[in-house]
């Protein structure tokens, strides 16, 4: 089909809800995409950090094309390999307990509010189950995780909200004491980078005083890793470099390096807290999924990480050194790039125009790029910023 066509039925029949940029997928290779006439564009997005191996890797198409001729689907009412094993690297990777697995982010934070809550309300040293997430967050697009995220403008025209849930100052202690002392939560949700909130890192003593608070009250502290996670940040979860001990991760995106994915890793005092019947997910721990998945988490070894921070040192140096870029926030390849006088809302449509996919988050140039883009992808790219913001 042309891609005018496409266009005009997706018009037609999609909901509106997505601001589309004018242009049209066709195939992509790494972090390259192309549209339907062939013109090339260096991917700075990763699918909102979804791709973390980029378009079409050859072992994540092999790992789920085996699985797909071997069967798609069974159900979680019978046992079956790739999510056991996709389960067992998660907790390798973390020294964790037990996993649960969903379709997308918002559903691995919902799950970890319902242990959080029904720990809060039957196991912890008296009954409690008020949520309290930081200003500025986003944790999903639900009516609970909607509730969560710490952003108005997300809140809009969709009340009454979930009760419970409450708000404390990012990067401000006195302000999250304030908030436990008055709401008495069984867990504190928070990012350790706020990616949609403008890809905004957490202090390291802001971090651990919260791990401190959590630890002396018995609240269960859960890190939304989300978009963090996965290799984004150089480490294989954000909150690894954090020196904290978090009791559940939500994870998605990048896990499944393509396919839905989402879920909540627990801790030994977590993983009894929920019995069959109480949570569930019918596409969760899908083979096909999870097939891709074990093969994207094995690719994200010590040589893998040290490569996807030298990446981040490049660019952050190359484009830190652009005359109208102020600073560049965020962790790893997860880059919030503020400017000092265009507006990213600008930039991007021109930065697509020169041939660079990129994001916004707030009033930044938000950049996720493939953990796996090559030095020659990533040139390419510095080199239509230097274009457009020069
Ligand atoms: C930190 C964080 N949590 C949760 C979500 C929601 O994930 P999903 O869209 O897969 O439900 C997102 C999505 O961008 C996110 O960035």
């Amino acid at each position: 089909m042309k891609a005018e066509e496409i266009k005009k039925l997706d018009k037609e029949y999609v909901l509106n809800t997505y601001g589309r940029y004018d242009m049209m997928c066709d195939h992509g290779k790494n972090a390259t995409m192309y549209d339907k006439d062939g013109k090339e564009y260096i991917d700075f997005t990763a699918g909102i950090g979804v791709d973390s191996l980029g378009f079409s890797d050859e072992g994540w198409i092999k790992a789920v094309e085996e699985q797909l001729h071997k069967f798609q689907h069974c159900s979680n009412l019978f046992y079956s390999e790739p999510g056991a094993l996709l389960a067992k690297k998660l907790v390798e990777k973390t020294g964790m307990s037990k996993v649960f697995f969903a379709n997308s982010g918002g559903e691995g934070n919902e799950t970890a509010f319902k242990i959080a809550r029904k720990y809060g309300n039957t196991m912890a040293d008296h009954q409690k189950n008020s949520i309290i997430s930081l200003y500025d967050s986003f944790h999903g697009r639900t009516i609970a995780t909607v509730t969560a995220t710490g952003q108005d403008r997300f809140h809009k025209y969709f009340d009454p909200f979930a009760p419970g849930f409450y708000y404390a100052k990012a990067n401000d202690l006195g302000s999250m004491e304030e908030a436990v002392a008055e709401h008495d939560p069984c867990a504190v949700i928070m990012e350790i980078v706020q990616g949609e909130g403008g890809v905004i890192g957490l202090d390291k003593d802001f971090v651990q005083g919260v791990q401190k608070i959590c630890d002396d009250k018995d609240i269960i502290l859960i890190i939304d890793e989300v978009q963090a996670g996965a290799g984004r940040t150089g480490s294989f979860f954000a909150y690894q470099q954090y020196g904290i001990h978090p009791d559940l991760v939500s994870f998605a995106k990048g896990i499944g390096a393509g396919l839905p994915i989402g879920g909540v890793i627990c801790n030994e005092k977590l993983s009894g807290v929920l019995k069959p019947g109480e949570q569930g997910s019918t596409f969760g721990m899908n083979p096909v999924v999870c097939a891709g998945a074990c093969y994207a988490v094995d690719r994200m070894n010590d040589e893998f990480l040290a490569e996807v921070r030298k990446k981040s040192e490049y660019l952050r140096n190359e484009l830190g050194a652009i005359d109208e870029v102020e600073e560049i926030t965020g962790l790893g390849l997860m880059m919030g790039v503020k400017l000092k006088t265009k507006k990213a809302d600008d930039v991007v449509p021109e930065l697509l125009k020169n041939g660079l996919m990129a994001l916004t988050a707030v009033e930044k140039i938000r950049l996720l790029p493939p953990l796996t883009i090559s030095v020659e992808e990533m040139e390419k790219g510095v080199a239509i910023f230097k274009k457009v913001l020069g």
